[in-house]
């Protein structure tokens, strides 16, 4: 799918405004930050936006046991998780919510449009309630024994034992994980997506968009079972938007959720010169992408497209789709000390050192992965410290020492074309979002440099007069392998590749400088661009 000329808008899933951000939301952030900063790059036109996702049932029970407002708490976290990406250094172009004017008129907008276009209707169905508390109780809210293996204390939509399925009606011994009263039944009306309706098209546009195999055969499973109807409100109290033409209905949160990505677009262009009828409507000038991580599938691709087409806008172009994260082999757990807060690593570790690590162990498709942290210290010293940066420290001070810190005029072009030309299958993985793939590319070329200095041992020829031109050759050609790797990297590691950039007096490298020789050039002291992870670093992570 060539992406040239077109205008490419960008989303990250929309995290949940009542909790703070962990490392594993962030493998898709940063995958998601890697790729867009990679088009920046190459001059595309991008725009990478992402909001926080403010509604629903437990941001509003959160709030109730604290005694704020949800919408209080909601901003709360909205500030909070904009800190932690930007510290991750995560460039959204824009931060909105879904708790939002924008969001709330484009809403309304889009449902209008399903309803002229037959594809709501209504039905009464019967659910769990709490008499106690006044409210009907969402699946997760009711806890029972399972009616298939006879676990005791199983959320009202699945068993953890056994993986059955079933309604939270259907379990044994019910109560409300609100009250711990038994839970009745009572009716209400709902409104419900006729998602039956848009089977065929869901099926033919699978076939059309960008979106990885293993997603596919996992669409087709649903496929295979049938799609149903799709539930869209909930009876007050509820943390949402009211329905038009109703008092205690609102909007349930997945329905509201994706259009805050044109709600934060909108918010966007009304303070740039973006216009943001381009991406909303159907035009085929733009390319629009979703990174979500796998637990969301369902949402983007099935009934995300369904209300797109209902409401004749411009369905997704890609759904790039993350696996889990897991820490030490283990499901991220606060009693394990392997729940590790977005802050905390913050607070130790330099946050470019992750996304290496999460660069190096991604690749386009779904499976999980996991973050050792023995592994994580090793790649990383091995990686960034022995392999990339050595190359600028070992031959900086050369340069600096007898040449004041002056490159020399005479280059050895071929052997830098080596790197030109292996930069092109880097760019292509890149590209695909084969980055653990791009990253191992990267670091055989530094290996290469490494190898050529090894060879031709500087610090033996700087003891011989007549041959201390070679080496201020010898140390230019080696931080002209550096700079093109630095290049290379720099969607990866941004802030050291500007920290690079000043050490060698060059400013906002573009890919395309990934050509451009360097020579009869001033660069600066080289001052030290990274540190090793010492052990204690992790050691105090997990404490924490
Ligand atoms: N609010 C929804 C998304 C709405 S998009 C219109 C949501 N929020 S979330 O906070 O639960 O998750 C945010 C993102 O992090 C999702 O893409 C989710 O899949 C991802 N991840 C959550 N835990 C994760 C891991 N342990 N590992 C990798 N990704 C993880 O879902
Ligand atoms: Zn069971």
């Amino acid at each position: 799918m060539s992406l040239e000329n077109k205008k490419i808008f960008i989303t990250s899933a929309l995290p949940y405004a009542n909790g703070s951000i962990h490392i594993g939301h962030m493998v898709g952030y940063i995958q998601a930050d890697i790729w867009s900063r990679f088009l920046k790059m190459h001059d595309h036109d991008v725009v990478f936006v992402c909001a926080s996702d403010a509604h629903g049932t437990p941001i509003m029970l959160s709030a109730e046991d604290l005694g704020v407002e949800p919408e209080e708490l909601a901003a709360e976290y909205t500030r909070q998780h904009e800190n932690d990406f930007k510290d991750f250094h995560v460039s959204f172009d824009n931060y909105h919510t879904t708790h939002s004017e924008e969001n709330e008129s484009l809403v309304k907008e889009i449902y209008g449009k399903l309803k002229d276009n037959d594809c709501i209707r209504t039905e009464i169905i019967e659910q769990a309630y709490d008499d106690k508390e006044n409210m009907f109780l969402p699946d997760r809210y009711v806890r029972g024994t399972c009616p298939k293996c006879n676990e005791p204390d199983q959320y009202g939509d699945n068993c953890e034992k056994c993986g059955a399925t079933y309604k939270p009606t259907d379990l044994i011994d019910p109560i409300s994980a609100i009250s711990g009263k038994t839970p009745s039944l009572k009716e209400s009306e709902h409104y419900f997506m006729k998602l039956t309706k848009f089977n065929n098209m869901l099926k033919e546009w699978i076939e059309t968009i960008d979106i990885h195999p293993s997603v596919k055969s996992k669409l087709q499973e649903w496929f295979d079972v049938g799609l149903r109807d799709w539930d869209i409100s909930r009876d007050a109290p509820y943390f949402g938007f009211i329905i038009p033409g109703e008092e205690d209905k609102y909007f349930y949160v997945w329905l509201d959720a994706p259009i805050g990505y044109f709600a934060s677009l909108k918010n966007l262009s009304d303070k740039s010169k973006l216009h943001f009828e381009e991406y909303f409507h159907d035009d085929p000038t733009t390319h629009m992408v979703h990174f979500i991580g796998k637990d969301i599938i369902y949402f983007h691709a099935l009934f995300w497209p369904a209300v797109l087409e209902g409401a004749g806008l411009k369905k997704p172009d890609a759904i790039y789709v993350n696996g889990f994260l897991t820490v030490n082999g283990q499901k991220m757990s606060k009693s394990r000390g392997t729940f590790i807060k977005a802050r905390t690593y913050l607070d130790h570790l330099d946050p470019e050192y992750l996304r290496y690590y999460f660069a190096y162990k991604s690749s386009s498709g779904i499976d999980d992965f996991d973050l050792d942290t023995v592994d994580f210290q090793n790649r990383i010293n091995a990686d960034l410290i022995g392999k990339w940066i050595n190359i600028a420290s070992r031959s900086s001070k050369f340069i600096r020492d007898h040449f004041e810190n002056c490159l020399s005029e005479d280059i050895d072009d071929d052997l830098l074309e080596i790197f030109n030309n292996e930069a092109k299958i880097v760019k292509g993985l890149y590209q695909k979002r084969e980055l653990g793939q791009s990253m191992r590319k990267i670091m055989l070329l530094a290996d290469k440099a490494n190898q050529y200095l090894d060879q031709e041992k500087p610090w033996i020829m700087i003891k011989d007069d007549n041959e201390k031109e070679n080496v201020q050759k010898v140390c230019t050609n080696a931080l002209n392998m550096f700079l093109k790797l630095t290049i290379m990297l720099k969607p990866v590691m941004p802030e050291v590749a500007k920290n690079v950039e000043s050490f060698m007096n060059l400013s906002d490298l573009n890919w395309s400088n990934i050509s451009d020789v360097i020579k009869d050039h001033k660069i600066n002291d080289y001052e030290n661009l990274l540190t090793r992870i010492r052990e204690e670093d992790i050691e105090r992570i997990i404490k924490k």
